[in-house]
């Protein structure tokens, strides 16, 4: 069979990222250009100011990832793009450019689901196994998903209120640390001691997550300390945090490999590049036999690279939009 080359293009909150990636599996050459300086000040996304940095940053990055491919668009089997669920004016940077590049070069546009390619970043590391059971844990989603073959998600569960990565961004500004808080989070708990208290959300059998209240639990203590004139200490803070996600993540997720009798487990998004979560998942699927993999630290955070392999599998499922594609901010994974 004749080799596919797709470009992938990521533009849905804060990274612009073009990839190419060759047959699904084989990354030739992949530029990410993150918005994290710009942000930081403000202490989170605004997305106003996200979608103007894409534009600007857009052409430079295409030309790098070509450049370092030494590839040209002509050689490019096919176009895919995140095109939901993000940001409005962010998603809509990429999906215009990977509709003109579409256009101008007749290349078939392929949609991709931002999910899905945060899924796909695993297929990187190792090619993905069926069935599987996904853990989604992302700055916008906490999700449980179920596959039995490429490009079918089935979602069993999902966050009821607010995501595990936006839940340790927030901690993160309770404790006083720069946007995001979630990699500084990590850090600090490899030192602390779960010496604070928290309670276990929604710690029932079911699939579905909830993070709204360790979120407030975490700033009630923040305000108690300071009011009872006691100086926090972040670290054991972090720890103590960051014991009960994970408790919550590998409760709700054992539980749905043992229902589903799945072998399987794959993590995926920005959370999953977190040091307690794998190890906590690895030591929990050495004991019960599951075969796991995580995505690459670099490349569990937004990246094109992961679109450009998941685009692979929906342009072999027969995925192509013609050029009225709109980007759908809410998009539902399916
Ligand atoms: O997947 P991603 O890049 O964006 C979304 O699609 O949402 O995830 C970003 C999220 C942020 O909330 C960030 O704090 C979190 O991933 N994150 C982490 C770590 N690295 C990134 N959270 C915990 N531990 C980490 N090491
Ligand atoms: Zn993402």
């Amino acid at each position: 069979m004749k080799d596919i080359y797709i470009l992938g293009i990521e533009s849905s909150c804060d990274e612009t990222s073009f990839s190419i990636v060759k047959n699904g599996i084989e990354e030739i050459s992949t530029v990410i250009s993150s918005q994290i300086a710009i942000h930081k000040q403000y202490g989170g996304v605004v997305p106003e100011i996200a979608s103007r940095a894409h534009i600007k940053n857009i052409t430079f990055v295409i030309e790098e990832c070509l450049d370092k491919a030494g590839i040209t668009l002509n050689e490019i089997t096919a176009i895919a793009v995140a095109y939901g669920p993000g940001l409005i004016g962010s998603l809509l940077v990429g999906v215009e450019c990977a509709k003109t590049l579409a256009f101008l070069y007749h290349k078939p546009l392929i949609p991709v689901h931002h999910i899905a390619g945060h899924i796909y970043a695993n297929n990187l590391v190792k090619r993905l196994e069926f069935p599987l059971i996904a853990l989604v844990i992302s700055g916008g989603h906490t999700e449980l998903i179920y596959m039995d073959k490429d490009y079918s998600f089935r979602k069993l569960g999902s966050t009821l209120d607010d995501a595990v990565g936006e839940c340790y961004d927030k901690v993160g500004r309770v404790i006083g640390v720069e946007y995001p808080g979630g990699p500084v989070i990590d850090k600090l708990a490899q030192i602390g001691k779960p010496n604070y208290k928290l309670p276990l959300p929604l710690n029932d059998d079911s699939y579905n997550f909830s993070f709204s209240g360790l979120k407030s639990a975490v700033i009630n203590l923040a305000h108690n300390e300071y009011q009872k004139g006691r100086e926090l200490n972040k670290e054991d803070l972090a720890k103590s945090f960051q014991d009960v996600v994970i408790e919550t993540l590998t409760k709700k997720t054992m539980h749905a490999i043992k229902d589903y009798k799945v072998k399987n487990l794959i993590l995926a998004g920005g959370v999953a590049a977190n040091t307690g979560i794998r190890n906590a998942f690895q030591e929990l699927c050495e004991k019960e036999n599951i075969s796991y993999t995580f995505p690459s630290i670099k490349y569990a955070t937004d990246n094109a690279a992961m679109i450009a392999s998941c685009g692979y599998y929906a342009y072999l499922d027969g995925r192509i939009a013609d050029l009225t594609l709109n980007p759908e901010s809410s998009l539902e994974l399916k």
